[in-house]
């Protein structure tokens, strides 16, 4: 591949397993839109905790269909209880298909001041963005993930104890790779990185030097 001015990053893994912070820095170095796919389904999540008389279908479509990408910045979003909100939420046929609208949107189409995109969720590599320039599957073993989300929320002022978070990110583990309308999965096409053993640093270089050999701006 030579000069290319158009790129797109697809990014699947399962909870907590650091694709966020790696896609975010890797957006950030070559200039792509970031969209973290799970905070869409999280802000539905939020509605239904906090405004359970206005969830309904065509209130979700309005709140997609204005949505800004600040709106999904709210840290209330973060929780436990709505990760796991979503995760039933996003099982959901209807609703899939008014937050794909959005995603692809920002997948083809990011403002112009942007190289391209980066998104991270759990169907992006083979639903979303199946034509990606470069296809990723992000995963660390379930403690590591564990002890990273306790962390997180810990740094947050959340009350939480390390074996609740691995209890929660044990059952989001099964509902999204067990579903049926797009589960969560490693397709043949994507590249494996298990963040396990390596720093975030460590990370970001491996995927670096993966985008680097194909492309030079
Ligand atoms: O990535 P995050 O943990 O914030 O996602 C919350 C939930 O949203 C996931 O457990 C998953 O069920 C759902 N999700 C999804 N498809 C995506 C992104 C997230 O089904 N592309």
């Amino acid at each position: 591949m030579k000069k290319k001015k158009f790129i797109k990053i697809a990014i699947d893994s399962p909870a907590a397993a650091g694709a966020g912070t790696l896609a975010k820095s890797i957006s950030k170095h070559y200039n792509l839109l970031y969209l973290d796919t799970g905070k869409i389904y999280r802000m539905l999540a939020y509605i239904k905790i906090k405004q359970k008389e206005k969830y309904n279908k065509k209130f979700l479509k309005k709140k997609i269909k204005n949505l800004n990408l600040k709106n999904l910045q709210n840290k209330n979003l973060l929780s436990d209880e709505v990760g796991t909100e979503a995760s039933l939420i996003a099982k959901d046929s209807d609703i899939r298909k008014l937050v794909h609208l959005f995603q692809i949107k920002c997948a083809y189409n990011p403002p112009k001041k942007f190289n391209g995109s980066c998104l991270d969720g759990r169907d992006i590599t083979y639903k979303i963005i199946p034509d990606a320039d470069f296809k990723f599957f992000v995963t660390a073993n379930l403690k590591i993930r564990a002890k990273r989300r306790f962390n997180e929320l810990k740094k947050l002022g959340k009350k939480v104890t390390y074996s609740a978070v691995l209890k929660n990110i044990k059952k989001r583990d099964k509902s999204d790779y067990n579903r049926r309308i797009s589960p969560l999965k490693k397709v043949k096409d994507s590249i494996l990185i298990n963040s396990s053993n390596l720093t975030k640093r460590a990370c970001f270089l491996k995927i670096k030097k993966i985008i680097d050999r194909k492309i030079k701006y």
